[in-house]
C-alpha cells in the first residue's frame, strides 16, 4: 500500500521544458521570466503589482519594510499560523500583538481585533488559514482606523473572498509562499508580493533588488531577495494549471465534508459564506487527534497537526509580554487540528483511505 504524501508538487514536460530553456538562455538572473511571472500572478489576484522574491517568509518581511513598519510599532497577528507570520514584525523592531481567531472558521476574530487596538497599531497580517478567507469586514475596519491591510497568502493562492475577489487583491501587500507543499510551487523555494496600490508598485521591485533604480542608485534599504528566472518560469506554468488543481482539491474536500459530517468527536472544516476555500490544508478538529494520527499512520496516510504550540507560547517568543497569555479560541484547538492529505494529485481510491481511515477511528 503506497503512503499517502500531505503534498505532491507536479512536475510535468512543459516545466521541465521551461527550466531547461531558461538554463540555456544563461539568462538566470533578473530577466524576462521574474517579470512575466509578477505581472501574471498579479494579474490572476487582480492587483496592480506582482514581484517574486525567494520566499513567503521574505516577502512578509518586505511588506512591513514597504508599509514603512518600524520600532515602536505594534502588527495584531494571529497566534494560530505558521511562525514567519510574526518573526517577520519583530525582525523589522515592531512589536507582534497576538490576537484570537474566530471559533468556526479559525481566522483572526475582528472582536480580538477590536480589543488588542491601540494607537501604535500600524497594520494586521490576516491569514487565510489552510486557504479560508479572512472575513470581509476586517480590510473595512483596518481602512476606517487607519491601519494596513496585509495579507498572508501563503496558503490561499486561488481562494475568492465573499466580495468576489480572490487572496492577494485585498490587502495593501499581500504574501505568498511557493514552497513546494504550497497550492502552486516553483521547483524550490519562493514567495511574492502583490499589491494593489499603485504607489507601493515600483519601491516594491526595487526592494528585492537593495532599494535601487535603473541607474542603481538606492533609495532606501533593501537586499537581493530576487527570485532565480529558472524558478520564475516554472512558476509561470504552474500558475496556467491552478485552477484545475484548485478544482480538484475542492472535490476532494467535498467528499470528505459528506463523509465525515456527524462523525462523534470530530468537527468538519466550515468553508466561510459565499467565499471559496483553496484547500491548502483540510483540518478536522478532533476530540482525540493522537488516536486519529494513529489510525491514520496504521493506514500508510501522512497527518499534521496545525499548529500544536501557537506562536506566542514559542520559546522565541519567551520574553514577550503575552508568553503566558491565554487566546481562550487558540488555546483550545491548536494541537487538536488535524490535517489530512488534500492535494491535487490524489487518486479517488487514495480519497477513499482516508475516509475509510478517518471513519475507523470514531468507532
Ligand atoms: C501562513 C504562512 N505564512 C508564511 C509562510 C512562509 O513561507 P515560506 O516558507 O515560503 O517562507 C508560510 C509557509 O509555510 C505560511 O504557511
Amino acid at each position: 500500500m503506497n503512503r499517502i504524501s500531505m503534498a505532491r508538487p507536479s512536475w510535468d514536460d512543459e516545466m521541465r521544458q521551461a527550466a531547461v530553456a531558461t538554463l540555456d538562455s544563461l539568462h538566470w538572473v533578473k530577466g524576462p521570466q521574474g517579470k512575466a511571472f509578477g505581472k501574471e500572478f498579479s494579474e490572476y489576484c487582480n492587483a496592480v503589482q506582482g514581484t517574486p522574491c525567494q520566499s513567503g517568509s521574505v516577502a512578509l518581511w518586505g511588506a512591513l519594510r514597504l508599509l514603512e513598519i518600524g520600532p515602536g510599532d505594534e502588527v495584531l497577528v494571529p497566534s494560530l499560523t505558521y511562525i514567519a507570520t510574526a518573526t517577520c514584525v519583530s525582525l523589522v523592531g515592531a512589536t507582534p500583538v497576538f490576537v484570537d481567531v474566530e471559533p468556526d472558521h479559525w481566522c483572526l476574530d475582528l472582536d480580538a481585533l477590536e480589543a488588542a487596538r491601540t494607537p501604535q497599531t500600524k497594520a494586521v497580517i490576516a491569514v487565510h488559514l489552510f486557504g479560508q478567507m479572512c472575513d470581509d469586514a476586517l480590510p473595512t475596519w483596518c481602512q476606517q482606523h487607519g491601519i494596513a491591510y496585509i495579507e498572508d497568502a501563503a496558503q490561499a493562492h486561488g481562494a475568492v473572498a465573499g466580495s468576489g475577489i480572490k487572496a492577494g487583491g485585498i490587502g495593501d501587500v499581500a504574501c505568498f509562499s511557493f514552497f513546494p507543499s504550497k497550492n502552486l510551487a516553483v521547483g524550490g523555494e519562493g514567495g511574492m508580493m502583490v499589491t494593489r496600490r499603485e504607489d507601493l508598485a515600483a519601491r516594491m521591485d526595487a526592494l528585492v533588488n537593495h532599494g535601487r533604480d535603473q541607474r542603481l542608485e538606492s533609495h532606501e534599504l533593501g537586499s537581493n531577495l530576487r527570485m532565480s528566472e529558472v524558478s520564475a518560469a516554472i512558476g509561470r506554468i504552474q500558475l496556467k494549471r491552478l485552477e484545475g488543481w484548485l478544482a480538484r482539491r475542492r472535490t476532494i474536500a467535498d467528499r470528505y465534508a459528506e463523509a465525515f459530517q456527524g462523525l462523534p468527536g470530530v468537527v468538519v472544516p466550515e468553508v466561510r459564506p459565499a467565499t471559496e476555500h483553496a484547500w491548502h490544508q483540510y483540518c478536522l478538529l478532533v476530540d482525540e487527534p493522537e488516536h486519529l494520527r494513529n489510525i491514520l499512520e496504521e493506514a500508510n496516510i501522512d497527518s499534521r497537526v496545525y499548529y500544536a504550540t501557537p506562536i506566542h507560547r514559542q520559546q522565541v517568543y519567551a520574553g514577550h509580554e503575552q508568553f503566558n497569555t491565554t487566546l481562550p479560541v487558540t488555546d483550545a484547538i491548536a494541537h487538536r487540528l488535524v490535517a489530512v492529505p488534500v492535494h491535487h494529485q490524489m487518486t479517488d481510491d487514495e480519497v477513499q483511505r482516508v475516509i475509510d481511515a478517518v471513519v475507523a477511528s470514531t468507532r
